[in-house]
């Protein structure tokens, strides 16, 4: 019986996807570009989109099951409504990373590596974001803030909070 997990994805999603799977002479090379689209859209890739996109580009589990589960951008997760991803390489460490993250944790409620019991806020390490001379750097979303300070945090924190009251979280590419 066919997987109905298509039909949870936006329309536009679907369409964006059968443009991606043509684009490639053969079918299976369009996966990683279809399950970001998913992604995107669902915020997560859950088991039912793993057997969708097998049926879809003719693959075996295995095939995307280890695509998955190698890349970090994947989820297999949900993740809130505002995802926060600070950087932890040596430069952004140096220059007060993880006093950033004690701050971050504090006034958000979230533990690293979590997400907020409200599923509001996601809050994770990211390694380096080729933002080394003006660190600590910080993904908010998609979107690069630079220059943390621990003492001066407040416009960082009043940005996370209200994208996570937001009703429309934004694409997850990572
Ligand atoms: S070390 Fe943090 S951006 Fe490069």
């Amino acid at each position: 019986m066919a997987n109905s997990f298509g039909n949870k994805l936006k329309p536009e999603t679907l369409a964006e996807i059968e443009k991606i799977i043509p684009r490639y002479p053969q079918k299976r090379s369009a996966l990683m570009p279809v399950l970001q689209a998913i992604q995107d859209d669902q915020r997560v890739i859950s088991n039912d989109a793993i057997e969708w996109v097998v049926e879809k580009l003719d693959l075996q589990p295995i095939n995307v099951l280890e695509v998955v589960s190698f890349f970090p951008n994947y989820r297999q997760k949900p993740i809130g409504k505002c995802w926060v991803r600070v950087c932890r390489t040596l430069s952004c460490a140096l220059h007060g990373a993880y006093k950033v993250v004690d701050i971050l944790e504090k006034e958000l409620g979230c533990k690293m590596g979590t997400t907020s019991e409200d599923g509001s806020i996601t809050l994770e390490y990211a390694e380096c974001l080729a933002a080394c001379g003006t660190g600590p750097g910080a993904l908010i979303d998609e979107d690069l803030f630079e220059n943390l300070k621990p003492d001066d945090l407040g416009p960082v924190i009043a940005e996370i909070k209200k994208r996570a009251a937001g009703g429309v979280p934004t694409p997850t590419k990572g």
